[in-house]
């Protein structure tokens, strides 16, 4: 706490959480574009807010990426004794991440060191309209699915919607689409636009909008300067609760509260 003062980081926690409603701002310092160790704090503090919110039977829906493979790494059995009730699931399925960094992947990792169980969601990438009809039909996909909708926590990343899109493959066209639509971030699969609106979704399976919007606390882990913008446009979505992010974006972003 006394090294956040002479940073000047509880007040930029405070500008932000105020703004935007938030029940916890956490920010660490430095960079995490150009610092690899403020990447890692950003995953240890991740780690640690989710632990103080997670009791020993919720279910925790958890989106991929690097910083949420991040907070992954550094969780750890409680000091109170593994979380044998738990479960995490992944949010939603087959956003065309590589293996470490998919959901799946880092809701195994995830239990393992926290001690819970975790289920998987086996959906490929890019559903068409008619896989995506069929395998909501199936009664095994139906069952995980009713489990991520119950979910009292998701600790989500938020990405930027272009550099997203590029990363998980998707083609020239639906790249262009989400371009003119105005999207700035990506998160859950849903592409917002500055003002916070959802102007395009992945067709895929889990965690729908109103289940975002009715789960008790959102969790977003996210930073660098090059994410302010989008971790701003996630913000004025409105569902987040609690923050961890770094100083670089904190800055941008309390500046255009
Ligand atoms: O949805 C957003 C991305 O999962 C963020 O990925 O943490 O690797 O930047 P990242």
């Amino acid at each position: 706490p006394i090294a956040k003062e002479l940073f000047g980081l509880s007040l930029l926690e405070d500008q932000i959480r105020q703004a935007y409603n938030l029940r916890k701002v956490i920010v660490v310092p430095g960079d995490s574009d150009t610092s690899p160790m403020t990447k890692r704090e950003l995953g240890r503090a991740g780690a640690k807010a989710l632990l103080s919110v997670m009791g020993d039977e919720d279910v925790v829906a958890v989106t991929g990426g690097t910083t949420i493979a991040d907070v992954a790494e550094h969780l750890t059995t409680p000091p109170g004794g593994p979380l044998k009730g738990g479960w995490f699931v992944p949010a939603r399925g087959g956003l065309g991440e590589s293996l470490e960094m998919q959901a799946n992947s880092i809701v195994s990792k995830m239990a393992g060191n926290v001690g819970a169980q975790y289920r998987l969601l086996h959906v490929p990438d890019l559903l068409s309209q008619e896989a995506y009809e069929s395998l909501v039909q199936d009664h095994m996909i139906q069952e995980i699915v009713e489990t991520i909708r119950k979910s009292r926590i998701i600790i989500h990343g938020i990405g930027n919607a272009m550099a997203m899109a590029k990363r998980r493959r998707l083609d020239p066209d639906t790249v262009a689409e989400i371009q003119a639509e105005g999207a700035v971030a990506e998160s859950f699969g849903y592409y917002f636009n500055e003002q916070g609106v959802v102007v395009h979704r992945m067709l895929t399976i889990g965690l729908r909008l109103e289940d975002i919007k009715r789960t008790e606390i959102v969790l977003g882990i996210a930073g660098g300067a090059s994410k302010a913008a989008a971790i701003q446009a996630v913000l004025r979505f409105g569902q987040e609760d609690i923050l961890v992010t770094d100083e670089a974006a904190a800055e941008i972003i309390a500046r255009n509260c």
